[in-house]
């Protein structure tokens, strides 16, 4: 007897296409890391995004691009509002950051990634590429355990009594810049311990969502807003809380705020607001970091790989390392 069983066709769909995201993020890795270490920030760059652009346009989607490299005049490639794939299949938002960490890569220090999310049209958070406040936590606990407006060391004391642990048991990630000396000064006073990195808060914020392997507990501070939503699409899979605000202390960013659909400035965001539906996610390690091993030319011609690739129907983790015997071969459209 044979037992038929029936999946509706757009959820097959997507999760062949959660495969098929990790060659996108894949080849844009492979791309940066050829010009890892070589100080060209913009070239690195540039080069992640001619490549994930390709593999993009391979898909069978009818993809808009909402977070991109800008808006389309001073963005070539990528830009918000590109239409990419093949202009058929299921509609979707796409968020993109082909380089994240174009500082980590042109210097080839820990922690540079290629990433990317997907969701269904409509339901990704289209934010201005303006600075956000973040704050982030892992699984497990009730929401609103933390909050944006709380102090940081009101948010560590906080999140210390959920957990059950001392205040001088929790870490807290962030990026290291002068603009965040306060919180800084505000988390140690609590005992509580500040890991420092010089870039890279999509990953930051994903650390949040492991404590027990990664030792942080949370993420506070400003940073881009196209990060925060590929980061909200990443915990939206694996679980975990994020608040957000858009940072929109001039006109001319309200205006262009508003221009995308933003009507409350002040409006604090939870995950649920800026990814609004099921997404998919991706990321391929460009150096090694402590999420991910960067990309590895190997004597033999081989090209090694890592990639992490979530999906919230099922929150799904997959890594996938990849062994790429034939890319220049087919690198081309
Ligand atoms: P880029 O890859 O665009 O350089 O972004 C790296 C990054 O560290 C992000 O992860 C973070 O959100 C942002 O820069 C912080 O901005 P700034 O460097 O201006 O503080």
């Amino acid at each position: 007897m044979t037992t038929h069983i029936s999946v509706p066709p757009q959820l097959l769909l997507e999760r062949i296409l959660t495969l098929e995201i990790v060659r996108v993020t894949e080849r844009a890795a492979v791309s940066a890391a050829r010009l890892r270490g070589h100080g060209q920030e913009k070239a690195a760059d540039q080069a992640a995004v001619d490549a994930m652009r390709r593999e993009l346009n391979k898909l069978p989607i009818e993809g808009t691009i909402v977070i991109g490299e800008g808006e389309r005049d001073e963005a070539p490639m990528l830009f918000i509002g590109e239409k990419v794939g093949l202009n058929a299949g299921p509609q979707v938002d796409i968020a993109v950051d082909p380089l994240e960490g174009t500082t980590l890569c042109a210097k080839n220090m820990p922690g540079a990634i290629a990433t990317m999310a997907m969701a269904d049209g409509g339901t990704l958070l289209h934010a201005p590429d303006v600075y956000m406040e973040k704050l982030a936590v892992g699984p497990g606990y009730a929401k609103g355990v933390v909050e944006l407006d709380a102090s940081p060391a009101d948010n560590v004391r906080r999140l210390a009594k959920a957990k059950g642990v001392e205040p001088g048991a929790i870490t807290v990630l962030v990026l290291d810049r002068p603009r965040h000396a306060d919180i800084i000064a505000s988390i140690r006073s609590t005992g509580a311990a500040v890991r420092l990195i010089t870039d890279g808060d999509v990953a930051g914020v994903i650390h949040c969502a492991d404590p027990d392997n990664t030792g942080v507990d949370m993420y506070i501070g400003t940073g881009g807003a196209p990060e925060g939503v590929l980061a909200a699409a990443a915990l939206r899979c694996i679980g975990g809380q994020m608040q957000c605000r858009l940072i929109l202390d001039s006109e001319e960013k309200r205006e262009r705020a508003h221009k995308m659909g933003v009507t409350d400035p002040k409006m604090i965001y939870g995950i649920e607001d800026m990814v609004r539906g099921d997404c998919l996610f991706a990321a391929t390690g460009v150096t090694t970091g402590s999420l991910l091993t960067g990309v590895k030319f190997r004597k033999d011609g081989v090209i090694e790989t890592e990639t992490v690739v979530m999906r919230s129907v099922t929150g799904t983790v997959r890594y996938i390392k990849a062994e790429h015997r034939q890319l220049d071969k087919f690198h081309l459209d």
